[in-house]
């Protein structure tokens, strides 16, 4: 017998008592987080799920996955897996217009008549998901990824309070999946950024890519503390026990999921204009972003007939908002100096409100755009939010323009270091060409190298490089491995707080000073092929690195090789071998390669990389041969390793299958059939791994 609050307990009580609280904390959890309708006080929630914690720690043999303590997280995802889509992650159609509308009908109308209702729905600005349920509980998260394969994400969509792990009601597949999005309401938004600029981390730019890069996060804990929050909109599959796509939602939100409470079915055209015209008004008193409306057609057999273009369903199409215009004065014009020496000019604007958010820059692009526009200091401009992301100039309003207000010039020296700037024949942007003296650029490699699919130091960020650099500590990236506590302690910076506007000071204590020394220490276990991304050699991107990693086993023998034995591997062509070439041929950049070498960083590889897709075939072992019909043999072993099988040269009575193709010997089939080796064609291999 065990103590607990409750008297002693055993373990069988305790049993019981865990059940009883997670489903009460489950009802509580969804009438806060997805009815937004709380049916009690935080407080009595937070007795409930106190008690129930402490029982899991009594009995932690009793912790279910699906028990409503998980939503803390814990979990680290040190690589997200690749996980192919039992159905594939379809975009939608765009529309921006009413006549486009009226097309989409009109296609419709063509091949299932004039009886059709549809469903308007919100879309939905955030990261898509499917989530797989087996037996009411959530077994699978997944991200979009390129719609065939995505990011298995399950660890940090555990963490979102408004996703049941376990499903409420009943009705529900054995095995289904269901797709929507996931999101940061906009005060939580604020709320992490005002962290991000607190810790010294640059903020991001909008909700999307903050609900992205929180989903990504390998800390599900921390995942757990940004508040994301999903809607779900589709079910996919032909054999849903309803007939209509309306039915599919209201059963999902029977189960437990949030559903939008603001999707329609309509029947006339009128119908869903008005819809768009309301939620393009309606949309800014929003407290999460959408970036316009979806129309499906409702009956879901009237969907089957309509069916899919490779991309798409014929049978839905989303209208986007137009971008949302203001007009305001141009100040002056400043020009920044980009992480690879290009030069932008950024307009200086007298601030104006643009969808929600107050505008006081824009982007001009480069000096070919700002010539055409032709703006001058003192005009009238339209902003416009690009993708909502950073406001552009899309015109000037010629008539408010003033005698005197005369043609803008570019400049022709860097603004940051005063190099003389260089523009490349066919290129439309300016360069600083010095790359190694100048400040942006050099925090900008800084930035790179420590990024998450080069050396993943994520305990450093933009902020935290520029205090660094700022206090000159660091000068390059091997200087990141000479940082010690007693450098780093104490460093300072002041921001401006977005919230109140007063000057705020952070400084690097211990736990922020023992993270980033961590993160670095962590970082020279990082395979070969990401150390040689990381060190942001021109056009050697992931994919050329692994490539040249793989080909030339270590930095050595990569540094060695002449133009001729670097064009020879595959993808690399004249371009990226001439900059390869180049970057070794500079002392400085060997120097650095040298130190990082003595700091402990890997620059050999020591096994052979394949990207891991499942685990289907672990434990087993291969032997292909022959010539098969839709792949090469090359491509068979390449797949059998990405499934986590083992591929080897002979025949013995540990090889678990023979995969055999056309014109195998035939001492290989009787080889294989003596030791009970069991024999597979592609077609049956292809199964296995499917
Ligand atoms: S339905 C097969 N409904 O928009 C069609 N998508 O551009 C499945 N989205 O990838 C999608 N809100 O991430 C659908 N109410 C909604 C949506 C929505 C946002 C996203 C989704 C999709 C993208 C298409």
């Amino acid at each position: 017998m065990v103590k607990s609050e409750n008297g002693y307990m055993d373990k069988s009580h305790a049993q019981d008592r865990i059940a009883a609280l997670s489903e009460e904390i489950r009802q509580h959890n969804h009438s806060y987080y997805v009815l937004s309708n709380p049916s009690i006080s935080d407080f009595e929630f937070d007795m409930l799920l106190e008690e129930l914690t402490r029982l899991e720690k009594e009995f932690p043999e009793l912790i279910e996955p699906e028990s409503p303590t998980q939503h803390v997280g814990g979990g680290i995802t040190r690589e997200f897996r690749q996980v192919q889509h039992k159905y594939p992650m379809l975009s939608l159609g765009n529309t921006y217009s009413e006549g486009d509308i009226r097309d989409f009908e009109d296609r419709i109308h063509k091949t299932i008549g004039d009886a059709v209702e549809y469903v308007c729905e919100l879309k939905f600005d955030g990261v898509a998901i499917g989530l797989t349920y087996r037996d009411g509980r959530l077994v699978q998260a997944v991200t979009r990824g390129d719609g065939i394969r995505g990011d298995d994400v399950t660890t940090n969509v555990r963490t979102i309070r408004s996703i049941p792990l376990k499903l409420h009601g009943s009705g529900f597949p054995g095995e289904f999946e269901i797709r929507g999005e996931i999101f940061l309401p906009h005060a939580s938004f604020e709320k992490m950024n005002e962290q991000k600029l607190e810790d010294g981390d640059e903020p991001f730019a909008n909700p999307r890519n903050a609900a992205s890069g929180t989903l990504k996060m390998q800390d599900s804990a921390e995942v757990s503390k940004r508040n994301l929050d999903g809607f779900f909109y589709y079910l996919p599959g032909n054999d849903l026990p309803f007939k209509t796509h309306y039915e599919c939602l209201v059963a999902a939100r029977s189960w437990g999921f949030k559903i939008s409470d603001y999707m329609v079915r309509c029947k006339t055209s009128e119908e869903i204009f008005d819809y768009l015209e309301t939620w393009d008004k309606a949309r800014h008193g929003l407290p999460f972003d959408i970036d316009g409306i979806v129309i499906k057609v409702n009956d879901l057999k009237q969907q089957e007939m309509l069916g899919y273009t490779a991309k798409s369903p014929r049978w839905a199409i989303s209208y986007k908002f137009k971008a949302e215009q203001a007009s305001t004065e141009l100040l002056s014009v400043a020009f920044q100096v980009g992480r690879t020496g290009a030069v932008t000019p950024v307009a200086n604007l007298r601030p104006v409100q643009l969808a929600g958010t107050v505008v006081k820059r824009a982007t001009l692009h480069n000096a070919d755009v700002m010539a055409t526009l032709d703006a001058r200091i003192g005009d009238m401009v339209f902003v416009e939010k690009g993708g909502e992301i950073i406001p552009k100039i899309t015109a000037v309003d010629l008539d408010c323009r003033s005698d005197q207000a005369a043609p803008l010039a570019f400049i022709s020296n860097c603004p940051e270091c005063g190099t003389a700037l260089v523009r490349a024949e066919g290129e439309s942007a300016w360069y600083c060409p010095n790359e190694d003296g100048c400040p942006p650029q050099i925090k900008g490699k800084l930035e790179h190298f420590i990024s998450r699919k080069a050396m993943n130091i994520d305990s450093l960020g933009e902020g935290k490089i520029e205090i660094l650099f700022d206090n000159g500590l660091v000068h390059n990236y091997a200087d990141l491995y000479d940082l010690t506590y007693d450098r780093l302690i104490g460093l300072e910076k002041t921001y401006e707080s977005t919230v109140n506007k007063k000057e705020k000071k952070i400084s690097f204590r211990e736990k922020t000073v023992d993270n980033i020394l961590n993160g670095i220490t962590a970082s020279k276990k990082v395979t070969f092929d990401r150390v040689l991304y990381a060190l942001g050699i021109r056009f050697v991107g992931e994919t050329v690195a692994k490539k040249l990693a793989s080909h030339f086993g270590s930095i050595d023998k990569l540094a060695a090789a002449d133009y001729n034995m670097l064009v020879e591997v595959e993808e690399i062509g004249d371009k990226i071998a001439q900059s390869i070439l180049a970057w070794f041929s500079v002392t400085r950049n060997v120097g650095l390669v040298e130190r990082l070498e003595a700091a402990g960083l890997s620059f050999t590889l020591d096994e052979p990389l394949v990207a891991r897709i499942s685990n289907k075939l672990a434990g087993l072992t291969f032997v292909v041969s022959g010539v098969f019909t839709h792949f090469s043999r090359d491509d068979l072993k390449k797949a059998i390793e990405a499934h986590g099988g083992k591929n080897i040269g002979s025949i013995s009575a540990k090889t678990s299958y023979l995969l055999a193709g056309e014109n195998m010997g035939p001492e290989k089939r009787k080889k294989a059939e003596k030791l009970g080796v069991l024999i597979i064609s592609e077609s049956g291999f292809l199964e296995l791994i499917r």
